[in-house]
């Protein structure tokens, strides 16, 4: 009855973990979720009547540019057609796996990566080659060229900045390695960006793709983080020889993203309340971040070993005894009330990837945090 990729298609863990996790009394580490203090009041009066009609593939013309504006500013100078607005920078993923994936596809991903990226590329079909981050959080570039060259890979996703779920951050050095290492295997490659703007102790430097001189370039951002998740608003923003393939595929997908979201971000963005709100959203997750850091020191310096990040919303623990945690996840969350997420969801071979915790730290209050983390090394050390 069904497709032969529906034989690939894999629930997502985390999706499964949230919903266990809306108890009231449990602490959750699980999510990616903004704070609910930090949402945005969702006022529509005022939007024009017009926007209750069909609109482009492409997206809201205000809001493409005002796109670009956002992007000029981290150096990505692109124009506004090249900008494609998405229902949720997912569509990226989903759109980009539609273009280049076919079964047996060989694929870059870094080691750990984001889990609904290896969801959406394994439907697909994709040959996943892990390229594993090094214990400073870096990618080694030399590591790149010789998984490139051993797999024939045809595409690579990235995630250089506040990383889901390591956290961590390329160097302006390293960008540029692995920008030249891309370049001359002519590799396509997808940068995936939603965490950029939450960054806690100075700007992330610019993206990836702002080194590239000649593969062909996908970059992913969203206002899920920044803004309000649930008006599914991303965008992609592509090489020029890649554009005209995401329109059709978009519209073939859903027809057009939804307009009332886009006026709104639009709306926040032209105003300048957007800037104001992201100083809110970094000095409250900073709080968070700083908090979780206090925690985990007390609780679990000596059982795992992490490095603190510069933004985002994960701390990325490494056990000193590894062993799997996806069975220590139903204890912590039927005996203790407190939930994680088991860090060998984020590996396409989940055994490559045993002994790791992703813990958000922007949803809990510091006290809950505290608590949390207490809890969560107990579980750990009666394992
Ligand atoms: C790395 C990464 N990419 C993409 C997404 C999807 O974001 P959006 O809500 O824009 O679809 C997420 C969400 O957690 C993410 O962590």
């Amino acid at each position: 009855m069904f497709s032969e990729r529906v034989e690939r298609l894999s629930g997502s863990l985390i999706r499964e973990i949230l919903a266990a996790a809306q108890r009231p009394e449990v602490i959750s580490f699980a999510g990616g979720l903004p704070a609910a203090s930090c949402l945005p009041e969702l006022d529509f009066s005022g939007v024009p009547p017009h926007l209750a009609q069909y609109g482009t593939s492409e997206g809201e013309p205000e809001f493409r540019a005002a796109v670009v504006e956002e992007l000029a500013r981290i150096d990505l100078n692109v124009e506004a057609s090249q900008v494609l607005v998405l229902s949720g920078s997912q569509q990226a993923l989903d759109l980009a796996a539609k273009l280049f994936i076919d079964p047996g596809t060989p694929v870059i991903t870094e080691g750990p990566t984001y889990l609904a990226a290896l969801q959406v590329f394994k439907l697909f079909g994709a040959d996943i080659t892990t390229v594993q981050q090094q214990n400073d959080g870096q990618l080694s570039a030399d590591t790149l060229q010789q998984a490139i060259a051993a797999s024939k890979a045809k595409l690579a996703y990235l995630i250089p900045t506040f990383q889901n779920p390591s956290g961590a951050c390329y160097t302006e050095a390293t960008r540029q390695q692995l920008a030249a290492v891309i370049d001359a295997a002519k590799l396509p490659v997808i940068e995936d960006d939603p965490y950029r703007a939450l960054s806690y102790d100075g700007d992330a430097p610019k993206p990836l793709v702002t080194h590239l001189k000649n593969a062909p370039w996908v970059y992913c951002g969203s206002f899920s983080k920044t803004l309000a998740p649930g008006l599914r608003i991303g965008y992609l923003v592509a090489s020029k020889d890649l554009i005209p393939y995401f329109v059709r595929l978009k519209q073939a997908a859903d027809l057009h993203t939804n307009r009332l979201g886009q006026w709104f971000n639009t709306r926040w963005l032209q105003s300048g309340e957007y800037l104001d709100h992201l100083k809110q959203l970094q000095l409250s997750y900073k709080v968070g971040r700083d908090a979780m850091q206090a925690a985990l020191e007390k609780h679990f310096g000596d059982i795992a070993d992490w490095l603190v990040p510069q933004g985002g919303l994960f701390f990325w623990l490494t056990l000193k005894q590894p062993r799997d945690t996806r069975p220590l996840l139903k204890v912590a969350l039927e005996q203790h009330n407190v939930a994680f997420m088991p860090g060998e969801a984020f590996y396409a071979n989940p055994e490559q990837g045993l002994g790791h915790l992703r813990l958000n730290f922007s949803h809990a209050s510091p006290e809950r945090i505290e608590e949390g983390i207490a809890r969560l090394a107990s579980v750990i050390r009666a394992a």
